[in-house]
Formats: C-alpha cells, structure tokens, sequence
C-alpha cells in the first residue's frame, strides 16, 4: 500500500476531495488538527490507484507518495533516520533530484540545512554521493526526482513526488491567450459549480478555452494524464503493463458528450488558440467556438451552467468600463437565461454586484497570485 498525499490549490482541498470520492478513492477523514491537511488530502492507494490517481484526478496538482515520518530535533537524528527510509522504491541515484523543504514550528528550522542532510542520507541509502538541483515548476521536461519534506512540531514527514510535471500540464495547451486559468483551477469550479455534464455548458468569455475544454474531457469522460509522462515513469518499480491497461480502460469507457458546450470570445486570436487547444486535447469535436461579444450569445434552450471569468482589471486590462461589462452581463442573462446556474471567477464582489444577481454560495480562491472568488448562483425565473 502506498500513503499518498494529493496535493491541492488551497480552497480547493473540499472540491479535490469530492472528485476523489465519487472516483473511489480511500481518502482520510479530513483531520483538523493535521497541519497537512490544509493543502491537499491524503488517501491510500495501491500501486494501480497510484496510477489511477494520476491519470484521472483533474483538480489537484501533484500526487506524494510518503516513504515516511519521525521525529527529528538534531541534523544527525535527522540524516541517520532518514537514511533509512525506502529510498531504493522511488530513486535512481545516478539521475538529479532536488529536495523541497518546508519547516514549521520545529527545532530544525533552517530548510537549507534540512535538505542538505537529507541529500547526505539519501547518498548513505545509496552509499554514493546524490546531484541536488533546483525544481523548475515551470518546466515539464527533464524534471529532476522530487522529494519533499516537511518538519512540523519536529515532525518530520519525508515524500516522493510521483507526478513529475504539474498536473495541470494536460499537454493540451501550449497556446494561451490573456490570462488563462489553470486546467485543475478551471475543472475545480465546474466541479464546485456542480455541472452536471448531462446539462449544457456556456462560457462567454472563453479566451484559451480552458473551461469549455475542461468541460469536454470530463463530459467524454476523457483521462486528463491519459497523453503525459509521470515521475513515476522512471521509479524502478515502474509497470509499464499495469500502466498502459489502465490507459486502455480509460480510452474504452469516453463516451460522447450529451449536453452541449458552447465558447466564445469577442477576440478572433482567442478563439483560434482555443479552437488549436481544443483539437489537442482531443475535445474539439465536443465544443461549439464562436467567435462573437457575450451579448450575442444564444443559449440552447435547456437551461444549464454558465461558468466564466471575465476580465477583471488586474491581469487583463480593458479600455472599457468593467463597471457596464458586469451590468450589461446581468442583463443579458436576465433576458437570455431564465433560471440558468451561474458561476463567475472575479476579484471583485464590486464588480459582480453590477450583474445586480444573487449569489449565495462564494469560494474563495487564489489565481494566478491574485486572490479571487468564485461567485456561484442562479438566474431568477421570469
Ligand atoms: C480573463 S480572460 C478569460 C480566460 C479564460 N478563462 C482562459 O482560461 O483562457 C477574459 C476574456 O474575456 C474576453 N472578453 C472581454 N470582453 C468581452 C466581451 N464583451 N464579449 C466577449 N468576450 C469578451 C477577452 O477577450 C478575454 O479572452
């Protein structure tokens, strides 16, 4: 059995560990005394579910796998219990790995000096000296090998990364236009939005397509990693077999969506990455792209979900008054969509207030550095 850790956006902890569940996965109760549990949830797996979790989880960003905790209050007591730990299951000596350290309320503070008698135990474990380097989030080729380790009130809990790049990174979007959100940010708001894939799907201010695309893969049930490369790819105890039957049940159970998805973007560029987006997901048979303001959307005349984020003055900036864009939503999906379930990421509940629409549910989340928050409704019956 593997202990595993999926690692999530904080705010999204609730939304992870809903997808989690209804994929059934054994995930822990959350623990209000764990400083852990902020931050992602932990689950137990078997090798396959380790899989399973990467190539079908949409919101969290990477998977741990812990080889182990103990306490520690010395750098010695630290290197010689962490010497001993499976470090033989996860690394190759001979390849780099960096070492990611956080320290919280411990005797071992200083994260610098963790690492390096971490490095030191790992060489012990191999009995060869380990190549430390830095990890780059923002590459995803040639990744090194990462551990994490976090020391809390002399706690120390020591993990292995089994996702390699962020799982975000679907391998479907190189093309970006203004602002885009994260794939697992996007899929987390359908998810707390509670669309059901069997209702249509509108966003009017589409931009790279993220939502609409999001939307698509979980609709024709397709695996988000189904395409990428994992860090567990190169554990020594890597199944190729169990790897790829997994990626065949995957491929046998997509289906075609039943509801529509609709996007559109009044920016013709947008619209054209989405649309190159789209074809690389795989998904772009499921999404009608129209290129066309929001004010002439024209929804189908099942009432579903309309999920956006429109600009909201601090990453994209407009020329036109954001004030009358908000106002001007509201109108239309006053008059357009009766009864509509509405989801709209902003920074601003000034901005959103214009809609003149009610919003009882929020989430507060964090995009792109800039706190936001989801604000979640329904449009009024006439
Ligand atoms: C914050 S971006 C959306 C990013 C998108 N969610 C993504 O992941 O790429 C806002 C988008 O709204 C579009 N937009 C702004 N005003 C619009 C309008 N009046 N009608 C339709 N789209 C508009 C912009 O062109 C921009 O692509």
């Amino acid at each position: 059995m593997y202990q595993l850790f999926a690692v999530t956006q904080p705010g999204l902890e609730a939304i992870t560990r809903q997808e989690m569940l209804s994929l059934g996965f054994s995930v822990h109760k959350p623990d209000p005394r764990s400083t852990e549990s902020g931050g992602g949830v932990e689950f137990d797996a078997s090798l396959a579910e380790l899989y399973r979790a990467n190539l079908y989880l949409r919101t969290p960003a990477r998977i741990l796998s812990r080889l182990g905790q103990f306490d520690a209050t010395g750098f010695a007591e630290l290197r010689s219990k962490a010497a001993k730990l499976p470090w033989h299951q996860y690394l190759n000596p001979s390849r780099p790995l960096a070492i990611r350290v956080t320290c919280h309320k411990s005797k071992l503070y200083h994260s610098d000096g963790v690492a390096e008698r971490i490095a030191g135990a790992i060489g012990d474990s191999f009995r060869q000296p380990v190549s430390v380097v830095k990890f780059d989030e923002d590459e995803d080729k040639n990744l090194p090998q990462l551990v994490v380790v976090r020391l809390s009130h002399d706690l120390c809990t020591v993990s292995v990364d089994s996702s390699g790049a962020l799982l975000h990174r679907r391998a479907y979007r190189l093309a970006t236009a203004k602002a885009p959100l994260r794939e697992n940010l996007a899929a987390a708001l359908l998810l707390a939005a509670g669309w059901k894939t069997s209702a249509p799907l509108m966003d009017p201010f589409c931009g790279s397509g993220t939502l609409a695309i999001e939307a698509a893969l979980m609709a024709g049930r397709i695996a988000p990693g189904k395409n990428r490369r994992f860090a567990f790819m190169d554990w020594p105890s890597y199944d190729s077999k169990l790897w790829q039957r997994l990626v065949n049940e995957a491929a046998a159970a997509e289906k075609t969506p039943e509801a529509p998805i609709l996007a559109s973007d009044r920016d013709a560029g947008a619209i054209k990455l989405a649309q190159a987006n789209a074809e690389r997901a795989g998904a772009a048979a499921y999404i009608q792209f129209t290129h066309q303001a929001f004010s002439a959307m024209q929804p189908p005349a099942q009432p579903g979900w309309l999920v956006c984020n429109p600009p909201y003055g601090v990453r994209v900036t407009s020329t036109h008054d954001l004030r009358n864009l908000y106002a001007q939503l509201g109108h239309v999906l006053t008059a357009l969509c009766p009864a509509w379930q509405v989801g709209i990421l902003c920074n601003s509940s000034y901005l959103v207030g214009h809609t003149r629409l009610k919003f009882p549910r929020t989430l507060s989340l964090v995009n792109g550095g800039i706190p936001v928050t989801f604000f979640m409704g329904q449009v009024p019956q006439p």
